[in-house]
């Protein structure tokens, strides 16, 4: 959550930042701010995106060191005065900060007592009055800033410069990635690679503890102990195409575009011909341990969470296996079982998003076996866990997950195949599965090219103050994603709801106003869904139907025919028009569809 950037080189340090930022305003938007230093500090901060910074920056904004941000607000409201960078009372100290500071309210009170003037509510205005001091005290930016550290209890990613010591920048982290970039004389650091890949595709990632100084001419990282470290570049893959709309209007809607080539890369070279099975050696896992496993445990957030109940289901159809998803945040706080017979499986797109991060540490602590499902590889969950799946989706920018989504609802069909394979899943299933991955790919793009059709029904539906969604068994997260997916990007009402347990009270909220979507494959469960759409229509409510035919009597008023797959697989291709569905009525209210407000992709703090 927020964004850092950080340069240090012979170029002007401000377009640099301001670019960067704009890259990972993803990450928060509710104000900006960028510092450089050129004989003093020169600040520019602003309530508002990383456009309304850039509006503010004069045009000889010269420096050749300087850091920004890009805010997603935690302590005190989004403000001109709460935007990073913080300076020292001296101007001397400039800090970005991306986390809380948990004993904020002790050490202001101190500095407070000693005369300190605050000029923010920020928990990390603290840190630029600390380090200030420390400075006065000590020889490099560089002790000072770790001093300044061991006084902080909480979470960082910090960026530090000093108008003193004009040619470096000292980051460091605690449970906020940081990630060093390398460039032809010239240093850059980011909460994210996103902000990097236009300058350099040499990395570094930071680990908990380490701290790093960085000079036009290199830089060195260090242990919490002050022990210096030897860190290996790593050679990103993603460049700075990844990161471009495409020609597409929205960030969204090309990542639901790219579905067919997402979900191929997925599983590209994890997929057996011969015995039907799924290679997945990141597991790290032989066939005998994978045998031994008596439950499966998912744990994610938001999105996440909904595809990891796509994934219980896969896992107890095909490998029969008991299993269940849980919202990582409510999993870490109530003091779980952890069981050694269990698997537990941790999905994170960005592979950051902390109530996960910090889940999977719980797990780890009491001795679970964990897995990873995350897309973003070498982060801090991907390295956490004792295994996993890569998803090879490429960036997700846009705040509302689609393509990530997807990608790993089809990651757990490699894992469900593969649990199952190891024990009673035929080779005839085996092949069926296989045969059912393989033709997902055309079967979204003929879902895709209804996009047009798909829009109309969004103007309709858009016009209701409120949406219900059902689905049953399998289709009862298809139906929470398509209610989280239209609540967070178009600001409507919608509700998700098993179609069984809809008779069972929110039959009451069924009306004119209150329209239905309605999953309803051709799957055991057709009758049974088919009997609902009857009872909502008689109680006057209009039902969109997306499923795999017309009903034969008029049960819906619209319906969206999509391919049909192997029953286990069709809720992923059922996920698919509601993502359209969200992004045409977003459209249709003018909302803004790739940030929008209140949220942030990547919820680094608890
Ligand atoms: C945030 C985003 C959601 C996302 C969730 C989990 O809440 O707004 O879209 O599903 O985080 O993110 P992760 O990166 O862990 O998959």
């Amino acid at each position: 959550m927020c964004g850092i950037v950080a340069y240090v080189g012979p170029k002007d340090a401000a377009p640099i930042l301001l670019e960067g930022l704009q890259r990972l305003e993803y990450r928060g938007y509710d104000s900006a701010g960028v510092v450089v230093s050129n004989r003093g500090l020169k600040l520019r901060k602003v309530k508002g995106r990383v456009a309304d910074l850039a509006k503010v920056v004069p045009v000889r904004f010269k420096g050749n060191l300087g850091i920004g941000h890009t805010r997603w607000a935690t302590h005190g409201v989004p403000s001109d005065e709460n935007a990073h960078p913080h300076l020292s009372a001296d101007q001397r100290i400039a800090v970005v900060h991306n986390g809380i500071i948990e004993n904020a309210g002790e050490l202001r009170a101190k500095l407070v007592a000693d005369g300190v003037a605050f000029a923010s509510e920020t928990d990390t205005e603290v840190l630029a009055h600390l380090i200030a001091r420390a400075a006065d005290e000590n020889d490099t930016l560089e002790e000072a800033v770790r001093k300044t550290l061991k006084l902080v209890v909480g979470t960082y990613g910090i960026a530090v410069i000093d108008a003193e010591r004009p040619g470096e920048v000292v980051v460091a982290r605690n449970g906020s990635p940081i990630v060093l970039g390398i460039g032809e004389k010239e240093m850059f650091a980011a909460s994210d690679v996103a902000a990097l890949v236009r300058y350099t595709r040499q990395v570094v990632h930071l680990e908990d503890g380490e701290l790093a100084v960085l000079k036009a001419d290199g830089f060195h990282t260090f242990a919490s102990d002050a022990r210096e470290t030897a860190k290996e570049p790593l050679t990103v893959d993603w460049d700075a195409g990844h990161y471009d709309t495409g020609g597409y209007e929205h960030y969204l809607l090309k990542e639901i575009s790219e579905q067919p080539e997402t979900i191929t890369r997925t599983m590209s070279g994890r997929l057996d011909e011969r015995f039907h099975v799924a290679h997945l050696g990141g597991l790290n896992m032989d066939a005998r341990e994978t045998r031994s496993f008596r439950r499966v445990k998912i744990i994610g957030c938001g999105s996440a969470y909904y595809s990891g109940q796509i994934g219980a289901q896969l896992i107890e159809e095909l490998a029969r296996i008991p299993a269940d998803a849980e919202p990582a945040s409510e999993f870490r706080y109530r003091n779980p079982v952890v069981d050694p017979n269990t698997l537990y499986v941790a999905i994170s797109q960005s592979g950051e998003t902390y109530d996960t991060l910090a889940a999977v540490q719980e797990l780890k602590r009491k001795g679970g076996r964990v897995i990873g499902i995350v897309n973003a590889v070498g982060s801090a969950i991907a390295r956490e866990v004792d295994g996993g799946i890569y998803l090879h989706a490429g960036p997700e920018v846009s705040v509302a997950s689609t393509k990530a989504f997807t990608s790993t609802s089809l990651a757990f069909a490699l894992l469900a195949l593969h649990l199952g394979r190891v024990r009673d899943l035929s080779p005839a299933d085996g092949r069926r599965v296989v045969d059912g991955l393989r033709r997902l790919p055309g079967q979204i793009e003929e879902i895709l090219a209804q996009g047009d059709k798909i829009a109309e029904l969004a103007q309709k539906y858009a016009k209701h103050p409120g949406m219900m969604f059902v689905g049953r068994v399998r289709g009862y997260p298809v139906a929470r994603e398509g209610a989280q997916k239209l609540k967070e990007i178009s600001y409507v009402h919608a509700e998700a709801y098993p179609a069984s347990e809809l008779k069972h009270g929110p039959l009451a909220l069924i009306g004119p106003d209150m329209p239905t979507v309605a999953i309803v494959p051709d799957d055991e469960l057709l009758d049974k869904n088919l009997t609902t759409l009857g009872e909502i229509r008689a109680r006057g409510g209009q039902v969109l139907m997306v499923g795999h035919r017309e009903p034969a009597a008029k049960l819906a008023d619209d319906v969206i025919v999509i391919p049909k797959n192997e029953i286990e697989l069709d809720p992923i291709l059922l996920t698919i028009p509601l993502q359209l569905l969200a992004y045409h009525a977003a459209v249709a209210l003018g909302r803004d569809v790739d940030k929008p407000r209140n949220l942030a992709k990547s919820v680094t703090v608890e």
